[in-house]
């Protein structure tokens, strides 16, 4: 099953605040597409725009399943969710006062993804062997890596095909960003997921991308496959504020 998305020319933001200008990104079937910037630079926006949960003003984005083309600006969230797209949110949003095996269940709000809650939930345990360990703890009192590992099986349990991931690192020691990153990719080859990241750890999110795209202040400034964006000291220096 193939699936790609072409963002097009999206602009957007919140009444008189203007996050998104013109910004284009494509993602191709099984690729691991890095959005780099820093913060409030518009990548959250352009996320909760792939979702449905913030319209845009102007522009398009199509997903596009097996040569079908379905519209997203026109589609609500839930709809754009059973056509096989799921977010982990920026902060995780997790139910604190649920256990881990609830949060999970929460997960499965895809129609068809109903169907399959008890495979999903056994590949999540599976995959995260922590969260079966801990599945009647609450949420809310997990290590801060153990909620974002659950923030990303619950995710997977609506059965997705194009798996968008809200800055994963956030807030974590960089041992476990780096083990959460691994795992991004590792669960990618495994369900053959196509993934957007949102990133500002710019050398993590290369070690998994296959294409990046550098966001500044609502515009796409730079985009590239990996080795151009790495080797280019312009593009860290300037717009990541990395040192080179
Ligand atoms: N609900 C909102 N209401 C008003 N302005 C908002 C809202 N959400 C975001 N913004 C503004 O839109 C711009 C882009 O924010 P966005 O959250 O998309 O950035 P970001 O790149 O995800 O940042 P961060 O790395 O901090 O998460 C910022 O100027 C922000 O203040
Ligand atoms: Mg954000």
């Amino acid at each position: 099953m193939a699936i790609k998305l072409h963002i097009k020319d999206i602009s957007a933001g919140y009444g008189a605040v203007r996050a998104l200008h013109g910004v284009s990104v494509t993602l191709g079937q099984g690729q691991t597409v890095a959005l780099l910037g820093t913060n409030g630079n518009g990548k959250s926006t352009l996320m909760k725009c792939v979702m449905g949960m913030v319209k845009p003003d102007s522009g398009s984005i199509v997903l596009e399943i097996d040569g079908t083309s379905h519209d997203l600006t026109r589609l609500a969230t839930e709809e754009i969710v059973n056509l096989g797209v799921a977010l982990v949110p920026e902060g995780r949003r997790l139910f604190p006062k649920l256990t881990v095996e609830e949060n999970l269940l929460l997960g499965a709000y895809r129609a068809a993804a109903r169907e399959e809650i008890g495979r999903n939930l056994e590949f999540s345990f599976e995959a995260f062997p922590v969260l079966a360990e801990r599945r009647r703890q609450l949420a809310g009192s997990m290590s801060g890596g153990q909620q974002q590992m659950l923030a990303i099986a619950r995710a997977l349990m609506s059965s997705p095909r194009l798996l968008l991931v809200d800055e994963p690192s956030v807030g974590l020691s960089p041992l476990l960003v780096s083990q959460t990153i691994t795992k991004i990719k590792e669960l990618k080859e495994r369900y053959s997921l196509t993934v957007l990241m949102a990133e500002q750890n710019f050398n993590q999110a290369m070690r998994i991308a296959d294409y990046g795209y550098i966001i500044v202040h609502g515009e796409i400034v730079f985009h590239g496959d990996v080795d151009t964006l790495r080797y280019n000291k312009l593009v860290k220096s300037f717009y990541l504020g990395v040192e080179t």
